[in-house]
């Protein structure tokens, strides 16, 4: 998606979203898109001698709709800074190209408009795409989608979730098992990490998913370690060297999450957390009421008052 903005003859900025925009040539550097002539904007952009297209970023859907309206000041609340011609340029974009209008071209009920390029930025940030009506997101496409999985697990979603988590928490199950515990005690530790106070039924039941039972064993050794304490035979609660050791060991993990996304660039990241949340929406219809994100964040959690992770 791109927004397009100029300067008109009364010195008011206009701009309108557009996907008819196009690379034309490399040298010299040229690009184009077309404007439909019964557009309100169309005179601006015809007497304009400069205009700019901006590649929006996959977080300026908002900045495509808000293009893309009639009736309203498209440029409200948005910082816009001056470039050749001392035509708007819009911030938070992938890229964007400057140009001096070369030619004007017919092209039905549009003005096909061909520009040169006289600046040229690029922000590093992934495109907002438009497909079938509906904004998306860009991946490139893969080489070959077979690598480490098997034959016989390459089609299954379950197969490909449980080898990806397995894989992914490899290096911090040898990390917790260096430290002489297990999965159940990082799991208890987590869960405490997200809010302490919580009773050891509460701890266990939000243990179960992983398939563990946690009995008594495992906060006994916590204690022993001295991580954890019980009040008053009830209530878990952090030590004071129990958040460190619980933020220690979710950074191992998290370093196990940058290094297992290490063939995914941070758009793929996104897509592939977009992608599991709607698998994760898809089949919570079950989800046992601790697992919801309000009942697992307390006010008391370790990693400050507002709880962690967006959702
Ligand atoms: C996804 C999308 C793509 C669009 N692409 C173009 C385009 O390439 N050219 C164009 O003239 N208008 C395009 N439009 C329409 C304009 O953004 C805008 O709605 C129109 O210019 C508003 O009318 P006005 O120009 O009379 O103010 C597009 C709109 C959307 C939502």
């Amino acid at each position: 998606m791109t927004v397009v903005t100029t300067r008109g003859a009364e010195g008011e900025d206009v701009g309108l979203t557009a996907n008819s925009f196009n690379s034309v040539s490399l040298d010299p550097p040229m690009v184009l898109w077309s404007l439909d002539r019964k557009s309100s904007i169309a005179a601006a952009f015809m007497a304009a001698e400069h205009f700019a297209v901006h590649i929006l970023a996959s977080d300026q859907e908002p900045v495509s709709n808000q293009f893309a309206k009639r009736g309203i000041d498209r440029f409200a609340g948005l910082v816009v800074e001056r470039g050749h011609g001392d035509v708007p340029l819009l911030a938070g974009c992938s890229a964007r190209f400057e140009c001096r209008t070369s030619y004007r071209h017919d092209g039905g009920d549009h003005i096909i408009f061909a520009g040169e390029v006289v600046a040229f930025d690029s922000f590093g940030r992934a495109p907002l795409v438009f497909h079938g009506g509906n904004y998306g997101l860009l991946m490139k496409k893969a080489e070959d989608d077979e690598g480490a999985t098997s034959s016989f697990g390459d089609d299954w979603l379950d197969f490909l979730l449980g080898r990806a988590y397995f894989q992914l928490l490899m290096p911090l199950r040898a990390e917790v098992e260096r430290q002489g515990l297990d999965d159940v005690h990082y799991n208890i530790l987590s869960a405490l990490s997200a809010g302490e106070g919580r009773s050891v039924a509460e701890l266990s039941r939000m243990v179960d998913f992983t398939g563990h039972r946690v009995d008594d064993e495992h906060f006994a050794t916590l204690a022993a370690r001295k991580l954890i304490f019980i009040e008053g035979g009830e209530r878990v609660r952090f030590t004071e060297a129990g958040p460190r050791y619980a933020v220690e060991m979710m950074a191992a993990g998290k370093s196990a999450e940058a290094d297992a996304a290490g063939e995914l660039d941070s758009n793929e990241v996104r897509l592939l957390k977009v992608l599991l949340k709607r698998v994760i929406r898809a089949t919570g219809q079950g989800l046992p009421e601790h697992w919801h994100k309000e009942n697992i964040w307390r006010e008391n959690n370790v990693w400050g008052a507002t709880g962690g992770s967006s959702t």
